[in-house]
C-alpha cells in the first residue's frame, strides 16, 4: 500500500537549510492502522505532509499503491491526491458558512459526482460516524468531537486508498479522544481503511497495531505493538 524509501527532507530558508528528515524506510500494508509517535519537533508532521503528497522531498521515494507521488507532476499529484488519498487535521478545517453534509460531499464536486448521489453518499457515511441527524446543521453547532467526526466523514467520501491523521485528537479532552480513536478504529476493522495517525500521546499510540516512532528525524522504532509487549 505504501512504501517510504530513503526519504530525507530539508527546509531551505534562503541559504539557511533545516535538516528535518535523515533516510526514513518503511512499509504500511492496506488495512493496517498505525500510530506515528515522536515528540514535537521531531518531524511527524513533515513526514505525513510528505506522505500525503502536500509537499516533494529533498531525497527519496514515497509509492502509493506502487505509484511514486514525488515523480507525479503538479496536475497528476492533485488528481493523485482527490481520489486516493484522505486527510484529517487537528483542527478539523470545516467550512462554516456550508451545512454539515456539503461539507462531506464537497470532495465529491471535484470529481463531477451528480447531486444526487452525493447527498446520498454524504448521509452514508455520516450515518457511519454516528451523525446521521446532524446533516443540515452548520460546523459551529456542533461540539469538537462532531466536527472532527465530520471531518473523518469527508476523509472518506472518495474511498481513498489510505487516510493520514495529523493528531486528530489533538484539540479533544480525553473522553472524546477515546471516542474518536475508538470510531477510526471501527472504521479501520468493518471497512479495511489504512490509517497513519501522527500523535505525541502514548495513550493513542497503544490502541494501533503498530507504532512507527521518530526522534529528531531519524526513525527509531517500527514495530507491532504486540512483539512490544510480550
Ligand atoms: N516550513 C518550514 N521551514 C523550516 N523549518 C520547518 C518548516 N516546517 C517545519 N520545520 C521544522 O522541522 C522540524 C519538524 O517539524 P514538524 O512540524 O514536522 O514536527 P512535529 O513532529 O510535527 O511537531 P509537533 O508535535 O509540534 O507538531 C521542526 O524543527 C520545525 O521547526
Ligand atoms: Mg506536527
Amino acid at each position: 500500500m505504501l512504501a517510504v524509501q530513503q526519504l530525507s527532507h530539508r527546509f531551505k530558508n534562503g541559504a539557511e537549510e533545516t535538516p528535518v528528515l535523515h533516510d526514513i524506510q518503511f512499509r504500511i500494508a492496506k488495512g493496517e492502522m498505525v500510530a506515528l509517535l515522536g515528540s514535537s519537533g521531531s518531524g511527524k508532521s513533515t513526514l505525513l505532509n510528505l506522505m500525503a503528497g502536500l509537499m516533494k522531498p529533498t531525497h527519496g521515494s514515497i509509492l502509493i499503491n506502487g505509484h511514486a507521488i514525488e515523480k507525479m507532476s503538479e496536475n497528476q499529484l492533485a488528481e493523485f491526491r482527490r481520489t486516493q488519498i484522505g486527510f484529517i487535521f487537528q483542527s478539523y478545517e470545516l467550512i462554516p458558512h456550508l451545512t454539515v453534509r456539503e461539507n462531506v460531499e464537497l470532495p465529491l464536486i471535484f470529481q463531477g459526482i451528480k447531486a444526487k448521489s452525493r447527498k446520498e453518499k454524504a448521509f452514508a457515511l455520516l450515518a457511519k460516524v454516528g451523525l446521521g441527524d446532524k446533516g443540515e446543521m452548520f460546523p459551529s453547532q456542533l461540539s469538537g468531537g462532531q466536527q472532527q467526526r465530520v471531518s473523518i466523514a469527508r476523509s472518506l467520501v472518495t474511498s481513498p486508498a489510505i487516510v493520514f491523521a495529523d493528531e486528530p485528537t489533538g484539540n479533544l479532552d480525553t473522553k472524546t479522544e477515546a471516542e474518536i480513536i475508538d470510531l477510526l478504529i471501527e472504521l479501520n476493522v468493518t471497512l479495511s481503511i489504512t490509517f497513519v495517525i501522527v500523535t505525541h500521546e502514548l495513550e493513542v499510540a497503544k490502541r494501533t497495531q503498530r507504532v512507527i516512532q521518530l526522534r529528531d528525524g531519524f526513525l527509531v522504532e517500527n514495530e507491532p505493538w504486540a512483539g512490544e509487549n510480550e
